[in-house]
């Protein structure tokens, strides 16, 4: 793909932007002076309440960015391209695009997951900067995004789809997947009851929309939809019994955060009670996942 507004290739894609954004390889400066760098561009390891422990996230839940390998087929990455990993975590799928012969710019908010990325595949770029404000020039062929928007906030995935589509050149492609309406319903209920019984306040800290919702947002922020699904995909956990405790530590934060640390043990356990005869058998735990997966084209 060739377009005027994409950025030139090699070393000089650094000097590109001029302007402070990080540009097609992952390059950036700071020559206007708005004190924005690869470390400072809003990074935080709390997402959605949630921290992150990047060798948890690479042992235990790996399933998240190996099911992910499977919307590559969606995003077709072809030798050259520009592409941008949104939400990229500790770099698996970064890589794995990068096979194609893509460049390929990682980008996170969280500083650790990215220092274990780096450490993984120090040949890609990788950037610590906020999905809501991307510092990032235009020109990308693609942007990929893969369990990472239902961290954001409803009230912020305007900009978030904003920012995307500004970064993309004209016939880019924005193929992601996200957890969708349901997703993770049955945890998500047993969990409210039992904080409910105990007298916690609940809430859901992530964003799981419907198709219409989130095609209406795309459409909203400029992009042709070209393909959109939601569908369940009930996930094996890893680690036997323990398996869904595992899960709700791992990712829980914003779902016991009213909760104080020496009773959590007691929650996980009384949660496993609640949901052992629907997601329990042949000695492992099933999530109930639903996803959403959308490609959308910037005319
Ligand atoms: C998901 O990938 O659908 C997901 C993961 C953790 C918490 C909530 C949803």
């Amino acid at each position: 793909m060739t377009d005027p507004e994409r950025p030139e290739t090699g070393h000089d894609d650094a000097e590109i932007a001029g302007n402070g954004r990080i540009s097609a390889d992952g390059g950036n400066d700071d020559e206007a002076g708005d004190g924005w760098d690869s470390e400072t561009r809003g990074g935080s390891d709390a997402e959605a309440g949630n921290v992150w422990d990047a060798d948890e996230y690479d042992g235990d839940h790996s399933f998240v960015y190996e099911y992910g390998a499977d919307l590559l087929g969606l995003l077709e990455p072809a030798p050259e391209e520009r592409i941008l990993d949104l939400g990229c975590g500790t770099g698996h799928l970064t890589a794995q695009v990068a096979e194609s012969g893509a460049h390929v710019v990682g980008v996170d908010r969280s500083a650790s997951m990215l220092e274990t990325a780096s450490g993984s595949h120090p040949e890609h770029p990788f950037v610590v900067a906020d999905a809501r404000a991307l510092p990032l020039a235009s020109g990308f062929d693609a942007a990929f995004s893969n369990a990472a928007l239902h961290w954001i906030d409803a009230t912020d995935q305007d900009a978030v789809l904003a920012g995307v589509h500004d970064s993309l050149a004209p016939e880019g492609r924005f193929v992601g997947e996200l957890g969708g309406l349901g997703n993770v319903g049955a945890i998500v209920d047993a969990v409210g009851a039992e904080l409910g019984r105990r007298g916690y306040e609940t809430g859901t800290p992530w964003y799981f929309p419907s198709i219409g919702e989130y095609a209406t947002r795309l459409e909203r922020a400029g992009f042709e939809v070209r393909h959109a699904r939601l569908f369940d995909r009930p996930t094996p956990l890893e680690d036997g019994e323990d398996g869904l405790r595992n899960w709700l530590e791992m990712f829980g934060d914003g779902l016991f955060a009213a909760v104080p640390a020496d009773e959590r043990e007691g929650v996980y356990r009384a949660v496993e009670d609640r949901l052992r005869p629907t997601l329990y058998g042949d000695a492992r735990w099933i999530a109930d996942y639903r996803r959403l997966r959308f490609l959308a084209v910037r005319p």
